[in-house]
């Protein structure tokens, strides 16, 4: 990671230097740069292993593309909604083919991990059922190195422009911690880990939007391959404590980093968005948001039975397994989101209602 981070805390700092209001940044972005997983791919998972995951087929995309297109959602992505609110184009996957990147790239991929593809082969963690790829945030970073010299050739061009980009930064962690579950590790393991996943994150992060992590333990996979028999494991929602509790973890280090970056760089805008606080708001009172509830708001739209609707072997996107008829809950798959939830976190990343600042 040493050389990529390097080169890009170069590019960061060109930006830093330079007076930068919250006014001009938020009217006037002229690029998206987002790095990440399954919460803001856009399509890159699917041209690097167009078999290894469902999000390449029906029902996702059902709303809007009324196509899959590599989101990991029925309709639109978060990033797309920051997008269309700037406004700015949708921002193409990297990966795709003839693309104008021009307006920004996307360069998060569909189970991507915080941490580097050689931690878990030294460690040997490798998932059977979750195969990894080789697209941690470090590669990411280094498709965007490459990017780099199509956009800009001098340094004053490269300031203007990257002057008026904004850097997504996340979510990613989710995955890792996944990860770690799914080859047995514990609860005391993922926190143990959590000082380095958002490590990864914030040593290149010097003026952008981080995304915390959602409320893994509000997720229909958790709630379903961890299910416990003890009523106390549970908050008043009904959320996994325990695994919440790694998200809160790695939500708080996370903003005490940005924190720091804040005080470090004053006149850089750099903000925490919080994916935690609207999840857990959606489902503790999902009809003050306008989303509809058949039972418990817990309860994916896409998935092959059980009480959250989540079936490790009948999964959305494989075949036989339908969606929900109005995809208006929160959860669409067990582990993203509806584009409904979608939308309103976007509008609050940018009011400032979830965000801080206002990205
Ligand atoms: C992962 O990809 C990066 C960038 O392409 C490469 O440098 C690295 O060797 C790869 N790691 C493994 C373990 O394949
Ligand atoms: C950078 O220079 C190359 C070679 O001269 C040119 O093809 C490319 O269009 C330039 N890029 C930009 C963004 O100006
Ligand atoms: C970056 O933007 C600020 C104001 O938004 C401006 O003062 C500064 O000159 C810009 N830097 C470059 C290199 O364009
Ligand atoms: C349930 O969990 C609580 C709190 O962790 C614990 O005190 C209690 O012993 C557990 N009960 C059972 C039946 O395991
Ligand atoms: C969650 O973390 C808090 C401290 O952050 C701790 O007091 C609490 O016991 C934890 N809950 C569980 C269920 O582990
Ligand atoms: C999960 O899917 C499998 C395969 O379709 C099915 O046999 C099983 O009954 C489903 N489980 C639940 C709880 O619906």
């Amino acid at each position: 990671m040493g050389l990529v981070s390097a080169f890009l805390l170069i590019v960061i700092f060109t930006v830093l230097l330079h007076q930068v209001t919250s006014t001009t940044l938020q009217s006037s972005y002229n690029a998206i740069f987002n790095f990440g997983d399954q919460y803001s791919d856009t399509g890159n998972f699917v041209i690097l292993a167009p078999r290894a995951l469902f999000i390449g087929n029906s029902p996702y995309g059902e709303t809007d593309f009324n196509r899959p297109t590599g989101r990991a959602s029925n309709g639109r992505v978060v990033l797309d909604f920051i997008a269309q609110s700037i406004p700015l184009p949708l921002i193409p996957p990297y990966l795709a083919q003839g693309q104008d990147f021009s307006k920004g790239a996307n360069f998060a991929v569909a189970r991507a991990t915080a941490l580097d593809f050689v931690f878990y082969q030294k460690n040997n963690i490798i998932p059977t059922d979750l195969p990894l790829l080789n697209t941690s945030l470090s590669v990411q970073l280094g498709w965007f190195e490459n990017l780099m010299a199509s956009l800009c050739n001098t340094t004053d061009a490269c300031n203007l422009y990257f002057n008026r980009s904004l850097f997504l930064l996340g979510t990613i962690g989710v995955a890792d911690y996944f990860t770690f579950l799914a080859v047995g590790k514990t609860v005391d393991y993922c926190n143990s880990k959590v000082p380095d996943v958002v490590g990864s994150i914030t040593s290149v992060a010097k003026h952008m939007a981080l995304p915390g992590v959602v409320p893994i333990g509000c997720l229909p996979r958790i709630l379903t391959i961890y299910v416990s028999p003890n009523v106390s494991d549970y908050d008043s929602i009904g959320c996994l404590q325990i695994y919440n509790n790694i998200s809160q973890y790695h939500n708080r280090i996370l903003r005490v980093a940005v924190k720091q970056l804040q005080i470090e760089f004053p006149k850089a805008v750099i903000s925490y968005a919080d994916y935690y606080e609207p999840i857990t708001k959606f489902l503790a009172n999902p009809r003050l948001y306008g989303f509809t509830v058949n039972g418990s708001p817990l309860v994916a739209c896409c998935g092959g039975g059980g009480p959250y609707n989540y079936n490790a072997s009948a999964q959305c996107g494989q075949s036989g397994v339908a969606a929900c008829p109005d995809p208006s809950t929160v959860n669409w798959d067990g582990t993203v989101f509806t584009e409904k939830a979608n939308s309103i976190i976007a509008n609050g990343w940018r009011n400032g209602a979830f965000a801080s600042p206002p990205i």
